[in-house]
This record gives structure tokens, C-alpha cells and sequence, in this order.
């Protein structure tokens, strides 16, 4: 049985902006109006912003926490995953890797914080995780038996489905893609992906797979060695950011039952900031100049070098593209 709390917060959450009276909430659940006041206090004081009009009550506004049940609220679709929120977090991405290594993992979990310590991108560059203005997200999922992964697919399929999402909430803004994992508004990364695995201690084998998303939504503050290339998504947000958590993980698993098919490919071409220009591709050592072509069925940059001869790059063995006619220097 949900504590008043929680039964207060479906309540006013389902009222879907209108006010909902002291004296309904407390028949609705057996308590007292000052029981009711008592809870709507408590609420507040957890980060939920509630209007209260005298002679007409309650009514829910948005919230500055994360907070499972707004976000399963805000879902359309049903397919299950478990939400963990935090406060602080070295990083989700480990959290989720430690989570897994203490159980087996039968269903999807989601892990979500305010703020990380150690957020951290493709090949252990950082990754700056302010509070109250960001979203940190890892999606822990476990691996059928033999199935394999396609890495590259899931981070292009990631992509598209966080652009989808925050194209809902912020239409003006025009997002691109910067293969493989970069996500950039206003010519500066907003975001990135970073798609990592677990193996089986007995054979090796891909036992979960786990999908750690960072978005800068209004972060300010970019330390001084990023700030020409990081930014946010918008000055100052309005906007729930449970909303958009709930809007990502629908879009999310609506890809991913079907991603090995590729089907988002030509999205993430469309959304392409690299697509028919001047790329310098690092692999190791080397450094390959060309024009960027299109991305094979697998999510792999297919590149036209100098002589016309088309070179494929997967992007687990890139360490960085560079743009060098571009405004975005990441
Ligand atoms: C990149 O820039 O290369 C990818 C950045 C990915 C950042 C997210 S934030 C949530 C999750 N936890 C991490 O430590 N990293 C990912």
C-alpha cells in the first residue's frame, strides 16, 4: 500500500494541471486536512512544486528532483524498467557495472542522477555533470543468451531516439549528431552517449549491455578547457526534466526491440553534422583526411580519401573526428 505521500502525488499528477481540493485528498485517502497540508509540505520540501489557491486547493506544477513516480507518470508506453534515482553519483555508467556484478540482472533498470562526480565519455575523457541543470541517465539491460550486440547501432540508435525527445520539448532547437556519440545544439556538444558491455566471467560472453546518456540541458559553469566546445541545450529550461527522461526511455525501447535492423539509419544521416564534409579521422596512430561519405548498415563511418578510395571506420576503434572547416571544434 503507497504512503499518503505517494497517493497525494498520483493524485494531483492525474488531475493533469488542475487543482484538486484539501478536503477531496483527505475523504480520497481516510486522513485529515491538516494530514493532507502535512504531506503537501513534505512534498514541497522533496523538490515537487505545488500551487496552492485558497478555496480551490492543489495543484501540481513540476518538480526539480527526479522522481520515479513522476517519471513512470509521464510515460506512454509500458515496456518495464526499474528506476533507481540518486542525489550524487561518481558516474552511472559505474553504478550500473557495479549493480550488475552484485546480481543477475533479469529486467532493464534505469539509473539517474542529479549530479556525478566522475561522469565520464569514450576513452575515460570527462564528462561535467553540474546538479539541478542536467540529466545523467545509464540504462542497464540484460542480453538474451547468444544474442549479440552491435554497439555502433545501439549509440546511433541512442542518438536519434534523445534527439526525437528533446525535439518535443525544445522545437526551436536544431540538433545534430556528431558520429559517433556526440549530441550538439548552437554548434557546441550538448551531449553524448557512451554504450558500454558486461562480460560472463565463465565464457566471455556479453552478459548485459549498459547505455549511459549525459545531456547538458541548462548547465552554465563549463570549466575552462571545454567551454569552446561544451554547452547546453538552452539558457534557462522551464521544462520537467522528468518529462524528458520519461520521453527518452519510451523512445529508447521502442528503438532498441528492433535496432539491429538499422531502420534509424537514415535519421542519424539527416541529423549528420559530418555527412559530405572535410573529416580528419584519429585511429591509433593515424590520421586519415577525407570526405565523410555516408554510415554502413552498422553505424560505421564510410569515408572517401584524397585518391577516391573508401575507407570504413567503426567507431570502437576511433579516437577522434575532427571537423576542420566546421565551427564545432570538439
Ligand atoms: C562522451 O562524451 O563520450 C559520452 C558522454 C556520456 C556521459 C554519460 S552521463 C551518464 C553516464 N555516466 C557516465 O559516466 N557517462 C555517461
Amino acid at each position: 500500500m503507497a504512503d499518503h505521500q505517494s497517493q497525494i502525488l498520483q493524485a494531483l499528477l492525474a488531475a493533469e494541471n488542475r487543482y484538486v481540493s484539501g478536503n477531496e485528498l483527505a475523504k480520497r485517502f481516510n486522513i485529515s486536512r491538516p494530514a493532507v497540508y502535512h504531506n503537501i509540505l513534505k512534498l514541497e520540501q522533496n523538490g515537487h512544486i505545488i500551487e496552492t489557491k485558497k478555496g480551490l486547493g492543489y495543484c501540481y506544477q513540476k518538480s526539480h528532483c527526479f522522481d520515479p513516480q513522476v517519471i513512470v507518470h509521464y510515460r506512454v508506453t509500458s515496456y518495464p524498467v526499474k528506476i533507481h534515482v540518486f542525489d550524487k553519483l561518481t558516474s552511472t555508467n559505474d553504478y550500473a557495472k557495479q549493480y550488475s556484478t552484485e546480481r543477475t540482472v533479469f529486467k532493464p533498470q534505469l539509473f539517474l542522477t542529479d549530479t556525478q562526480t566522475k561522469g565520464r565519455g569514450r576513452l575515460g575523457r570527462r564528462f561535467y555533470s553540474p546538479s539541478n541543470t542536467g540529466i545523467y541517465m545509464s540504462l542497464l539491460i540484460p542480453i538474451q543468451t547468444r544474442q549479440s550486440i552491435h554497439s555502433g547501432l545501439i549509440t546511433t540508435g541512442t542518438a536519434v531516439c534523445v534527439i526525437r525527445s528533446l525535439k518535443q520539448f525544445f522545437p526551436h532547437v536544431d540538433f545534430r549528431v556528431k558520429w559517433v556519440n556526440d549530441i550538439l545544439a548552437h554548434d557546441k556538444k550538448c551531449g553524448g552517449i557512451l554504450t558500454e558491455t558486461t562480460a560472463s566471467l565463465e565464457d566471455g560472453s556479453h552478459e548485459n549491455v549498459i547505455i549511459g546518456i549525459g545531456l547538458n540541458i541548462d548547465s552554465n559553469g563549463f570549466p575552462a578547457a571545454i567551454s569552446h566546445k561544451a554547452g547546453s541545450i538552452v539558457e534557462h529550461s522551464q521544462v520537467d526534466r522528468n518529462k524528458i527522461v520519461a520521453r527518452i526511455i519510451d523512445n529508447f525501447f521502442y528503438m532498441y526491440q528492433t535496432y539491429q535492423t538499422g531502420n534509424f539509419l537514415p535519421e542519424y544521416a539527416e541529423l549528420s553534422e559530418i555527412l559530405g564534409k572535410k573529416v580528419k579521422v584519429v585511429m591509433g596512430n593515424r590520421v586519415y583526411t577525407g570526405i565523410a561519405d555516408h554510415f554502413n548498415n552498422e553505424g560505421a563511418l564510410v569515408m572517401m580519401l584524397a585518391d577516391g578510395q573508401l575507407i570504413t571506420m567503426a567507431s570502437g576503434e576511433v579516437t577522434k573526428v575532427y571537423l576542420p572547416e566546421n565551427r564545432y571544434q570538439g
